[in-house]
């Protein structure tokens, strides 16, 4: 088979545009692609409904996870400060979680008290399945403020 050089170069030029074109086409309809994968849950079980005081505040460190047993039920809180995500210890003495990398003060309840942080403590869902109390780790809702209605009752 003879070729000649030009048509063998027009040729290659117009493999190399059609490979690029197929890329962007490709890449295109794989960014605009609605992604349909599910969140996984990571349930975590906190322990008994009984195993909590009324009032209490537990601290799961490795779930980075507050549980606060209300009156009324539960509240499953992050320990992540909403500022620039350094954890808020409880501090049982004072009532309150005190972020140590800019002084951020939140509440028994999440609420910001004083310092920089722009909103409450993130919450984890909580559902009390039979006597238990398990909360959902692999995610964890924004709000503006507390609100009785974020309370998980038993
Ligand atoms: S990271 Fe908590 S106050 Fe800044």
């Amino acid at each position: 088979m003879n070729i000649s050089r030009r048509k063998f170069i027009g040729t290659a030029w117009i493999l190399a545009g059609a490979v690029i074109a197929g890329e962007m086409i490709a890449g295109t309809i794989a960014y605009l692609w609605p992604r349909t994968r599910k969140r996984k849950e990571k349930l975590f079980i906190a322990g008994k409904v009984e195993d909590f005081k009324v009032g209490a505040i537990v601290s799961f460190r490795k779930e980075k996870l507050y549980i606060n047993r209300l009156d009324e039920g539960f509240l499953a809180m992050s320990s992540v400060c909403t500022h620039l995500r350094c954890i808020a210890p409880w501090v049982q003495k004072n009532d309150r979680f005190e972020c140590p990398c800019h002084a951020g003060i939140f509440n028994r309840v999440g609420e910001v008290v004083s310092g920089p942080p722009p909103r409450p403590l993130d919450l984890h869902p909580v559902k009390i399945v039979g006597d238990k109390v398990v909360v959902d780790t692999s995610t964890a809702t924004r709000r503006e403020k507390f609100a009785s209605s974020q309370v998980v009752t038993v």
